[in-house]
């Protein structure tokens, strides 16, 4: 079994991003697992509180969490056309002690996908988290996209149905991410 461990990348209830990756746990083939987490109770990255109390307890949970699963799928929203402050401090937070680098992100699978009202469908966030992934020395994906533009009529939340083509093109990027994952 392939076990996925997906992170929304916004703290808002009615989150297109966190709606896209909710959908997308009834869309991985079989043989896959998709768990999905937010960031919610990670706190600002502070590097006295670190070396005062070490890492927050949320963020020690969702370390837990990656350290169980085989890969990560990250949704993530674009903010001024670059990644959202919450989600890049929550990697910072994930990404210390530096010791824990090798062992949490280090050659593992890693894929986006992003979901924006407007119309380019978080084209420039995903492309602003390559240097980040590369940085952890991540496995990243390429063998598709998931831009989900105009994500208040194509990306469900609140229960509507997600658009037929995007729900497609998303069930068939899960299918060869798992084959990636699994190769
Ligand atoms: C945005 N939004 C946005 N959208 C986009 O496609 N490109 C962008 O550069 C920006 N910039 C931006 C900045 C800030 C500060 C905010 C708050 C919003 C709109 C954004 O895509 C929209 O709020 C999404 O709904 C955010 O994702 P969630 O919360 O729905 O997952």
């Amino acid at each position: 079994m392939i076990r996925i461990l997906g992170i929304s990348g916004s703290l808002r209830s009615g989150s297109f991003n966190t709606a896209l990756l909710r959908s997308a746990q009834a869309l991985v083939p079989e043989g896959v697992t998709l768990e999905a987490a937010t960031l919610h109770g990670i706190p600002l990255y502070d590097a006295d509180v670190e070396h005062r109390d070490g890492v927050p307890p949320a963020v020690s949970a969702l370390k837990s969490r990656m350290q169980d699963s085989h890969a990560l799928l990250l949704a993530t929203p674009e903010y001024n056309n670059g990644i959202p402050g919450v989600f890049k401090n929550a990697i910072d937070w994930l990404s210390r002690p530096p010791a824990d680098v090798p062992r949490l992100f280090a050659n593992r699978p890693v894929a986006l996908i992003g979901a924006s009202p407007g119309g380019f469908g978080t084209v420039l966030s995903q492309a602003a988290w390559l240097p980040v992934l590369r940085t952890l020395g991540m496995r990243l994906f390429s063998g598709g996209r998931i831009l989900a533009s105009h994500a208040d009529k194509t990306v469900a939340s609140g229960g509507e149905a997600m658009d037929p083509a995007l729900r497609a093109q998303l069930a068939d990027f899960l299918k060869k991410y798992a084959a990636f994952i699994d190769a």
